[in-house]
C-alpha cells in the first residue's frame, strides 16, 4: 500500500504516528543554554498540534558550540534536567521528542537575529569560535579570532557529541539528530571551501567526512539499538563555481552513514558561504536532493524547505520522494499544522479533548 502523510513510520522500535516533523528551529531564548518555559510552550504546542516528531532547535554540545549566547545547550547534566519536562510533555501528546545535537563552529559567537546577528567578542559574553581551518566567515565587521582545531581537539569535539547524546537519552529524547548542515562545524569539515587541513581530517573525501562519521559512530554507540539516529546534511553548498561540497558527495556520505546505522538522512542545503546561489526558494526547493539520495542509496530521508501545505507534504510521501515531511516556518505560523493537514486531507485526527468543541468541521 502506498504510504501517505498520515501513515505511521517505524524507525527501529520507535513508532511515529505520521510523517510530519517539526524542523529544528533556533529560538535564541535561553540563558546559559538552559531550556525554560518558552521551550516547553513552543515545543509543547507543536506536540499538541499533532506533529509525529517534535525536534528541538540546534542544541549545543559545548558552550562554544552555540550560535548566539542565547542558544539552547546540553553540555551538563543540569541542562539535560531542564529538558526533561519537555520530553515528558511531548510524549504525553503521543509525539516523539527528538533533539538536534549541534556545534556552530565558525558561525558561532554572534548576537541573535533580532539583535543584528553581529559578532560578539569574548569580553561581551562571546568566545573565539573553533573551526577546521582559519577561514573566517566573511563578516563585514571585525569578529573574534577563530581557533583552528588541533588533531587532538577534533577528538574532544567527538567526545562532546557523545556525552551530549548520553545526556539527551537521560533527558528522555527518542531520536538524536547530528547537525552536519548549514555551514556549522561538521559541515565546515565536509566542504573544501572551509576545510584546508592537511591531517587525517582534511583533503580527500574520506578525510573531510571522517569527523562526521566519528561523531555519528559515537552517538550511535551510546544511543540504544532500539532508538533512531538522524543526520542533517546540506546536500550542496550551492557554490558550483568552486571546489565545494556537492550532491554527488552527499549521496556517498549518506550511503556511508546508512552503513553506520543512521536511520534517516535529513536533507537540507546551503548555509556555508554567503556567495551561495540558490536556484529556487519555491515550494519544496530542496526535495529533489532528498529524492535523489533516497533513490541512490535506499536510506530513508526527510525532505525540508518550502513545505507549506498538507497536499504538498502528502504528495512528497505518496510519490516516494521522502519518508518524512519536515516543516519549519509553517509550524511557526501554525502550531496545529498537522491537525489542520489531517482535516485538509480528510483523515481523522485526534484533537485534544480540551479542544473538542473547536474541531473544524469538514
Ligand atoms: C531554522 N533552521 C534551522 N535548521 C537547523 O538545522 N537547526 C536550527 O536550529 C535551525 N534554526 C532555524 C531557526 C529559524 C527561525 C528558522 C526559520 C529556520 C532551518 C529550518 O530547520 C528549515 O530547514 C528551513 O527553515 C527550511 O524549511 P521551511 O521553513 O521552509 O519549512
Amino acid at each position: 500500500m502506498t504510504d501517505s502523510l498520515f501513515s505511521p513510520l517505524s524507525l527501529r522500535e520507535t513508532e511515529v504516528s505520521n510523517r510530519i516533523m517539526v524542523s529544528p528551529m533556533c529560538q535564541y531564548s535561553s540563558t546559559d543554554g538552559f531550556a525554560n518555559d518558552w521551550h516547553l510552550v513552543h515545543l509543547g504546542s507543536r506536540a499538541v498540534g499533532g506533529a509525529g516528531i517534535v525536534m528541538t532547535e540546534a542544541t549545543a554540545v559545548s558552550p562554544e558550540g552555540r550560535i548566539s549566547p542565547n542558544d539552547l545547550g546540553i553540555w551538563s547534566d543540569e541542562h539535560a534536567d531542564a529538558l526533561e519536562r519537555i520530553t515528558s510533555f511531548v510524549k504525553s501528546m503521543d509525539s516523539i521528542p527528538a533533539i538536534q545535537l549541534a556545534h556552530a563552529g565558525r558561525k558561532g559567537s554572534k548576537s541573535r537575529p533580532w539583535d543584528g546577528s553581529d559578532p560578539v567578542f569574548p569580553e561581551d559574553g562571546g568566545w573565539n569560535p573553533i573551526a577546521p581551518s582559519d577561514v573566517p566567515w566573511p563578516y563585514e565587521s571585525d569578529a573574534p579570532e577563530l581557533h583552528e582545531l588541533t588533531t587532538e581537539e577534533v577528538g574532544d569535539v567527538v567526545d562532546d557529541f557523545r556525552a551530549a547524546a548520553e545526556r539527551a537519552l537521560d533527558a528522555g529524547f527518542e531520536i538524536a539528530e547530528v547537525h552536519a548542515a548549514h555551514g556549522y562545524l561538521l559541515h565546515e569539515f565536509l566542504s573544501p571551501v572551509t576545510n584546508h587541513r592537511d591531517d587525517e581530517y582534511g583533503g580527500s573525501f574520506e578525510n573531510r567526512t571522517r569527523i562526521v562519521r566519528e561523531v555519528t559512530e559515537a552517538v550511535r554507540e551510546v544511543w540504544p539499538d532500539d532508538k533512531p539516529v538522524f543526520v542533517r546534511i546540506s546536500a550542496t553548498d550551492w557554490l558550483d563555481d568552486r571546489d565545494s561540497w556537492d550532491l554527488e558527495q552527499s549521496v556517498q556520505l549518506s550511503a556511508d552513514l546508512a552503513d553506520l546505522g543512521v536511520d534517516l538522512v535529513d536533507v537540507s542545503a546551503g548555509g556555508l558561504h554567503p556567495d551561495q546561489e540558490i536556484p529556487s526558494t519555491g515550494p519544496g526547493y530542496q526535495v529533489p536532493y532528498a529524492e535523489l539520495i533516497r533513490e541512490e542509496t535506499g536510506v530513508r530521508v526527510g525532505a525540508v524547505g518550502g513545505i507549506r501545505t498538507a497536499r504538498h507534504a502528502d504528495e512528497i510521501v505518496r510519490n516516494g520522494r521522502a519518508d518524512l515531511a519536515i516543516v519549519g516556518r509553517e509550524h511557526l505560523r501554525d502550531p496545529y499544522f498537522a491537525l489542520h493537514a489531517a482535516g485538509d486531507l480528510g483523515v481523522d485526527a485526534a484533537w485534544p479533548p480540551q479542544y473538542q468543541r473547536a474541531v473544524p468541521r469538514r
